[in-house]
Formats: C-alpha cells, sequence, structure tokens
C-alpha cells in the first residue's frame, strides 16, 4: 500500500486539524474522540461506540466487558490475523478453531454448532479481507446456546450482509484504524460498537482501567483510550472513505476482468455481502513462485496469513496438527494479495496483472 498517496491528497487538512489537538492541548479523550465515536456509530447503524488504542484492544476489552476468562471457550476461526486468537488467550480463554469456508474464507458456519460445549462462552466471527461472514447461522447458534458474539470488523468497517452493517449484527463490533485498513489513522487506533446500553458503559470504564467514578475501580480494566490526534485525523479522513472503497471496489473490477479465464481464482463475494475490498486477495498456482517473482518486478503483495492459527508455535498447547482444519492450511499455500488501495492507477494494475499472468504462461 502507498500511503504516501492519499496521504498527499489530504495532508494540509490532516496537519491542521493535528496543530488543533496540540493547541488545545487535549491530550487524552475530548471532544475529537467523542465526535468520532457519534460519527462511526452512526456509520455502523449502532446506538453506541467507544474509541479505543487498536482493533486489538477493541477485541480485549470485549473480551474482559464480556467477563470471558479462563475456562470459558471462544470459536473461532484459524484463518485471520492473530490479534483474534490472541486476545482469546490473553484473558485465559481457549480460542477453539473451526475450518473456513473455502470460497469466502470466512469461518464456516455450518461446523460451528459442532465445536460449541458447556463451555462455550462466546463466538468470534472474523470478516475477512473487507467481506462479512455469513451472519445468520452464526447468529441462530449463538442464540440458541446464548452466547456473545464478538465481531472481528477489524478489516471491514461499512461492509454490508443482507444489508445489515459491520458491527451491528452481534453482541459487539471490533474496528482497526490501523494505516493499511480502508479508514486507517495516522498510527493505531480501534472502535468498539453495540447496541447494548449496559455493556457500552462496561466497555467505556474499561477502557480507562475500569474506573468509575475515578480512582475508584470496579473492575480491572485497562488504557485502552483512543488517542485524541488519530481521532482528529479520522475525522478528516472519514468524509473520504465511502469514495476510497468504491475506488478500491473499481480495483478489483479490473482485476477479475484481467483473470478471467485464466488459472488465477479472484476472490468470491457472496450475494449476500457487500465487500470494501480491504484486500484483494487471490489464489494462485505456484503462489510462492509468483510471489517471488512480482518482488523481482517490485511489485508490492503480501501473503495473508502464511500460517493459520492453530498451527502457530505459541498455540502448540492446544494439540492442534497438521491436517485438522485442511481448508484453512490449503488458503494459507495458495494465497495472494495484491495492491487494491484507492490510488493505484490502471497502469500499475495492468503490470501487476500481466506480470503474473505471463509468469504462469
Ligand atoms: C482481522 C483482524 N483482527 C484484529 C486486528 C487488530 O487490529 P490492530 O492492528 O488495530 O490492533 C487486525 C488488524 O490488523 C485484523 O486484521
Amino acid at each position: 500500500m502507498d500511503l504516501k498517496a492519499q496521504y498527499a491528497t489530504i495532508k494540509k487538512e490532516i496537519l491542521t486539524a493535528v496543530a488543533e489537538v496540540l493547541e488545545s492541548q487535549q491530550c487524552i479523550g475530548g471532544p475529537k474522540v467523542a465526535e468520532l465515536e457519534e460519527k462511526i456509530a452512526e456509520i455502523s447503524d449502532c446506538k453506541f461506540a467507544v474509541g479505543v488504542s487498536s482493533g486489538t484492544d477493541a477485541i480485549l476489552n470485549s473480551l474482559m466487558s464480556l467477563d470471558i476468562g479462563a475456562g470459558d471457550e471462544v470459536i473461532t476461526t484459524p484463518f485471520t490475523f492473530f490479534a483474534t486468537a490472541g486476545c482469546i488467550a490473553r484473558v485465559g480463554a481457549k480460542p477453539v478453531f473451526v475450518d473456513i469456508n473455502p470460497r469466502t474464507f470466512n469461518i464456516n458456519s455450518a461446523l460451528i454448532e459442532p465445536a460449541v460445549t458447556e463451555k462455550t462462552k462466546a463466538i468470534m466471527p472474523v470478516h475477512l479481507f473487507g467481506q462479512m461472514a455469513d451472519m445468520d447461522p452464526i447468529m441462530k447458534v449463538a442464540n440458541e446456546y446464548e452466547l456473545s458474539v464478538i465481531e472481528d470488523a477489524a478489516q471491514s468497517i461499512t461492509s454490508t450482509y443482507k444489508g445489515r452493517n459491520a458491527g451491528s449484527i452481534g453482541t459487539v463490533g471490533c474496528f482497526s484504524f490501523f494505516p493499511s485498513k480502508n479508514l486507517g489513522g495516522i498510527g493505531d487506533g480501534g472502535m468498539i460498537v453495540t447496541n447494548d446500553e449496559k455493556l457500552y458503559n462496561r466497555l467505556f470504564i474499561m477502557r480507562n482501567h475500569g474506573s468509575n467514578p475515578k480512582y475508584y475501580h470496579k473492575y480491572i480494566g485497562g488504557n485502552f483510550r483512543l488517542d485524541p490526534i488519530q481521532a482528529a485525523a479520522l475525522l478528516v479522513k472519514l468524509p473520504h472513505l465511502d469514495k476510497w472503497t468504491q475506488a478500491r471496489c473499481r480495483n478489483a473490477a479490473y482485476y477479475d476482468k484481467k483473470f478471467a479465464g485464466t488459472a488465477v481464482k479472484t476472490p468470491y463475494i457472496s450475494p449476500d455481502c457487500v465487500t470494501i475490498y480491504n484486500q484483494y486477495v487471490i489464489r494462485v498456482p505456484r503462489r510462492d513462485e509468483v510471489v517471488a517473482h512480482l518482488k523481482e518486478n517490485n511489485i508490492g503483495c503480501e501473503i495473508y496469513y502464511p500460517v493459520p492459527l492453530h498451527l502457530q508455535e505459541c498455540f502448540k498447547y492446544l494439540g492442534y496438527k497438521e491436517g485438522d482444519l485442511p481448508e484453512s492450511e490449503k488458503a494459507t499455500k495458495e494465497v495472494l494479495a495484491l495492491p487494491i488501495y484507492p490510488e493505484l492507477t490502471d497502469k500499475m494494475k495492468n503490470y501487476a496483472a500481466e506480470t503474473i499472468l505471463s509468469f504462469l504462461g
């Protein structure tokens, strides 16, 4: 991703907004954070939002505020960024991995119910690459077994499933403002959205060490606060979000057309979903050779993700072995993310696509 290309288009406004925060010396919290919370709640079709320090802390705070901890199990996908399952383990709970739907790369909702035990407290679907997971069957299982649903929507702000917004279907939704996201800050940041007022109050208190009033700690929380400088920059970027997402979608359509009828498998988007294409992830034969070839030709690309979480060294204690979750394992060997950022030109897309196609022959 070329972050400088985007920055060049909004540099003046960003500098002004950051200077405003500095001049005010409102260095923690304040009106910028509150304004961003209000706006993110609105675009997510949720009643409440809590700004936090990162997408990771959005997930961590959600788990802590739902009192999920030692002895509990949380069902999730192994084909995601580490933070999803890392946070489950950090609160002392056990990540229970179920395999993915190979078409969408999202959790296979049909495999969730068989994984439910008496210890299951929550399901954490991840809306990967910009496309939401199959939420109806997930909510059906959650309702039947009285489980919380934490939507890891880090990659999917404003994405929809059957017309409903990412983050608005489960108990809570977690967003990341990591700079490469569709709405990316100038550093780390995140947001939690919910329609549950009681939970909102808890999330709000937990982000400030669980204190309310100040210095009286009803809960053990953390410092999960969103930096007002990040909030100010995000408020500058927010009005551009739809336009940037549309540009990503146009880039995806361009690649789709270039790769039609070739050995390259383009992303499958469910008719239930509108994706925001945070990533454009293809499956390609001889993937590692293609990566090397692209790098030789100065084309940025990335493998999301090279190792499924159930086979990560730190999760050895969970007892998974190779072959346990075959679709996730297969995906890690075949996927390749191509440049999709909004400022990408047709020439660059054409060069990336042609370089792959000529290599594959
Ligand atoms: C699926 C997923 N979950 C969680 C996170 C964590 O977000 P952050 O990097 O803001 O902590 C990310 C971000 O990279 C992500 O892609």
